[in-house]
């Protein structure tokens, strides 16, 4: 597809935006990353990107490579991630969520970037009252963390209106695993995920996993979630700025998921099948604000692109996080 230009990928040094700067690298796209590098890595870059230390409310450093790179699309992973974190601190999301997509929009839309496309959540529907939940289904978050990514989202539509900007806003739900290729993976120092706290109990950083509550409405009482591994996911970034860029009068609003729910319990007894061991399971209680079940609708991502997930297992899902793990533990030794 051409662009005639870069790809400006925010936060592209984190978990989810490295993975999708190898998936646009791979498919023959430049790409610049903006990272400020507070929870990113400058090792986690792929070599082939520019990397440009800056955080994405810096007027001055953006505009000035999305001048220098001839950027005509934005990639915007940028953004603070932790649910409870977003309760006790509301404020730290509407400024690095909310507020610094309102300054990065405002440096698209001066210098004229055609195409967004935003990593919003499935924190955006708070708790469904059906699932699988559905793009047009109520959105009523339940913490400022999806009430930082909703107002970001109406945001972007108001923006399309007025300016010759189109944007793509998937709509993420459970993202985990890493690279095949052993390329990249989540590093973050102090995860809060299932699957990554799961898989640091296998590799010995942690001796149990709490699995937080067993009286919700599900099959075996744990909460269900829809797990998508991260290069699916980046995958669909690639499918949905070509659909942008062939479509630049149009902008959508996409579930990422793979459209089934595995409850805690099955998620443990996946890593537990995948290393050959028994994790320690810690039986609590519920953890605030967690919903019992959020699955994707995704028949309007399998309509709009021609996106097709090709991890869509469990067990691979494991492994791959499992395999990135062992390499983090192995660096780690001293
Ligand atoms: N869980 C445990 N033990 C743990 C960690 C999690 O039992 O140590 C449970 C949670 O209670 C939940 C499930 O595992 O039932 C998944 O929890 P995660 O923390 O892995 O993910 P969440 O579903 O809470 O959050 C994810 C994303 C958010 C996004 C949200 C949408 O990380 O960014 O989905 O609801 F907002």
């Amino acid at each position: 597809m051409e662009l005639n230009g870069k790809v400006m990928v925010t936060g592209g040094a984190g978990y989810i935006g490295s993975h999708a700067v190898l998936a646009l690298l791979d498919a023959g796209y430049e790409v610049v990353v903006i990272d400020n590098l507070v929870t990113g890595f400058a090792w986690a870059v792929d070599s082939r990107a520019t990397l440009v230390e800056a955080n994405v409310a810096d007027d001055d450093a953006v505009r000035g490579a999305i001048r220098d790179h001839d950027v005509r699309a934005i990639l915007h992973f940028a953004g603070s991630v932790v649910v409870p974190e977003s309760v006790s601190d509301p404020l730290k999301y509407y400024r690095n969520n909310t507020a610094a997509t309102r300054a990065l929009l405002e440096s698209a839309v001066s210098e004229g970037v055609p195409h967004f496309i935003f990593s919003s959540t499935a924190a955006t529907y708070g708790t469904p009252a059906k699932v699988p939940v559905q793009e047009g289904d109520p959105t009523v978050p339940i913490n400022p963390y999806g009430m930082s990514k909703l107002m970001t989202e109406a945001m972007l539509r108001d923006v399309a209106v007025a300016h010759p900007i189109n944007y793509c806003a998937l709509r993420y739900f459970n993202v985990a695993g890493a690279d095949p290729q052993g390329r990249s993976g989540q590093s973050t120092i102090g995860a809060t995920h299932l699957i990554k706290i799961a898989v640091e109990a296998a590799t010995g950083k942690r001796d149990a996993v709490s699995v937080f509550g067993t009286d919700f409405d599900t099959a075996d009482g744990t909460g269900v979630r829809d797990y998508i591994h991260v290069s699916d996911l980046a995958a669909a970034h690639v499918a949905a700025l070509e659909r942008l860029i062939e479509n630049p009068d149009e902008s959508l609003t996409l579930n990422c998921g793979y459209g089934r729910g595995f409850s805690v319990n099955e998620v443990l007894d996946a890593v537990d099948r995948v290393t050959n061991l028994t994790i320690q399971r810690r039986y609590e209680g519920r953890r605030a604000g967690d919903p019992a079940a959020l699955i994707a609708d995704n028949a309007a991502i399998f309509a709009a692109l021609p996106w097709r997930p090709q991890y869509d297992d469990l067990d691979t899902i494991v492994r791959d996080a499992l395999s990135w793990e062992r390499g983090l533990a192995e660096r780690a030794q001293p």
